[in-house]
Formats: C-alpha cells, sequence, structure tokens
C-alpha cells in the first residue's frame, strides 16, 4: 500500500514559511525582518570574535567535505553520487572561501585551527556518518536541515557583520545550502514513499533513533557554537532553543510523513 503524499516540495519558500509561522507561535517578540542595519566588525575585540565564529563556520563545511568524501563509494546509488559530488564541491568551497577570508583579515592561514574543530566533530560523531545509509541521513539532517533555523535567526537579530562574508553568503551560500536541503529531501523521499506503511513505520523508527543519537552528542557544541556566533554577530536575544526544537520537529516530520503532534518526545538543543 502507498500512502498519499502531501508534502510540499521542499523549497525556500517552505522553509521561511514554516520558520516564520514558529517564530510567531513561540517566540512572538523576535521581528520577522531586521530592524536596524548591522556594523561592519572593526575593533579588535570584534575582530577576535568573528575569528571564532568563522573558524567554526569553515569546520562545519569541511567537516561535510570529509564525510562525504568517505561515504560517496560506498552507497552505491549513483543519483545520489551525483548530487554528493556537487554538496562536496559547494561546502568546500565555502569552507575555502572562509579560510581566505579569515586569513585576509588576519594575516595568517588558518587551516590547522580550522582542522583541530573538524577533529572535534569527528570525535562526537563518531562513525555515525559513515554507518550506512541511516547514520548519513541522520548526518545531512542534522548538518543541513536542522540549523537552518538558528541561521535564520542570526540573520534577523546580528547587530555585527563582516560586509565581504555576507556578501559571499548571499550570493552562493545561501542558494547552494537550500540546494543540498532540497537534494537531500528528494533522495530520501525516493527510498522513503516506495515503501510499504508497515515499513514507513520501521524506518520512521529508524531514522528518529538514529537522529536523536546524534543531537545528543552534538547537543555540548551546538550551544558552545551557539555562544561564540552571538558573541561574534551582537546578538543579545535568548531563548532560541525553542525554535531549533520545534523547527527539527518540522523536518522530521516532513522527512517521515509523521504530523508534529503525533513525533514521540525528542530530545531537546537545551538538554
Ligand atoms: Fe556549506
Ligand atoms: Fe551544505
Amino acid at each position: 500500500m502507498t500512502a498519499t503524499i502531501t508534502r510540499p516540495a521542499w523549497t525556500i519558500e517552505f522553509e521561511n514559511e514554516t520558520i516564520d509561522r514558529l517564530i510567531d507561535k513561540y517566540t512572538p517578540h523576535i521581528p520577522k525582518k531586521r530592524l536596524q542595519e548591522p556594523t561592519a566588525i572593526a575593533t579588535a575585540e570584534e575582530l577576535e570574535n568573528f575569528y571564532h565564529f568563522r573558524v567554526g563556520g569553515a569546520a562545519h563545511d569541511l567537516f561535510i567535505v570529509q564525510v562525504v568524501a568517505n561515504v560517496i563509494d560506498k552507497i552505491p546509488d549513483p543519483e545520489l553520487q551525483l548530487f554528493l559530488s556537487r554538496q562536496l564541491g559547494d561546502d568546500g568551497a565555502h569552507a575555502e572561501n572562509t579560510r581566505r577570508r579569515v586569513e585576509a583579515l588576519f594575516g595568517h592561514d588558518p587551516i590547522e585551527d580550522i582542522q583541530k574543530q573538524v577533529q572535534k566533530h569527528w570525535d562526537f560523531m563518531g562513525d555515525i556518518p559513515r554507518r550506512g545509509w541511516l547514520g548519513f541521513l541522520a548526518f545531512e539532517l542534522h548538518y543541513e536541515h536542522h540549523i537552518v533555523a538558528i541561521g535564520s535567526l542570526n540573520r534577523r537579530l546580528s547587530r555585527l557583520y563582516d560586509p565581504q562574508s555576507s556578501s559571499f553568503a548571499t550570493a552562493r551560500i545561501i542558494p547552494d545550502e537550500t540546494f543540498h536541503r532540497a537534494g537531500v529531501a528528494e533522495w530520501w523521499l525516493r527510498k522513503f514513499d516506495k515503501a510499504s506503511s508497515t515499513e514507513k513505520a520501521e524506518l520512521a523508527a529508524q531514522v528518529i533513533e538514529a537522529d536523536e543519537e546524534v543531537q545528543r552528542r552534538r547537543n555540548p557544541y551546538l550551544k558552545e557554537h551557539e555562544k561564540i556566533s552571538r558573541r561574534a554577530l551582537g546578538i543579545e536575544v535568548e531563548e532560541t532553543g525553542v525554535i531549533y526544537d520545534t523547527w527539527r520537529q518540522e523536518v522530521l516530520s516532513y522527512f517521515l510523513d509523521i504530523p508534529v503532534s503525533q513525533l514521540p518526545k525528542l530530545v531537546s538543543i537545551d538538554d
């Protein structure tokens, strides 16, 4: 038996509408649009904070490159391999651009600091991303989808920025990342929508288990990275954990075709 597919396509409009709805519902004090123009980073302290923030960003992208390079020949699905080759190239280009911007600002190549942070991702993630398609899906969901709402909040709330990094993000990173999230959704739905209802229930339980394991492993890092981001971007609004948690529910609801109200209670970013 095949269930009727009721999901909209995974698009930037779908993401923005969903995130706006969650912010209205759970954190109505946060404005939907930026209220004031941010100021370019200038002081020694602002630059120092920005260094840690961008090294963390480059490490996120380089970790994706290392994981994808590891699994690309282990999942025998040529369509997925073509998608992954693009993701690997794009996220590599994001890491390289960040590295070179930091080098221009600080006068030294931060590649060793970036790799140190990448190693931390390997340490807390362990072999999950390489543990077959299930672990790999949980990795993709966490490194591409679940972080989107926080990124969107940061863009509304930030008071400091680096104009060059922002232009690259607008021209390249944002459209690439939208493509990555849609690509992962398409890959997954090709597989999931062919399954019977019984198989779907089993798959959903397995995906949730793997996704929960990654959430628990990532929580200390997410907390730390949030502090680094807030400091670098001059963000004062707290209590955004509820937006991370409720957005993650929306992602799982979409991928697993389960209404949010019927999902089990999930690990929170604040646990
Ligand atoms: Fe990226
Ligand atoms: Fe990406």
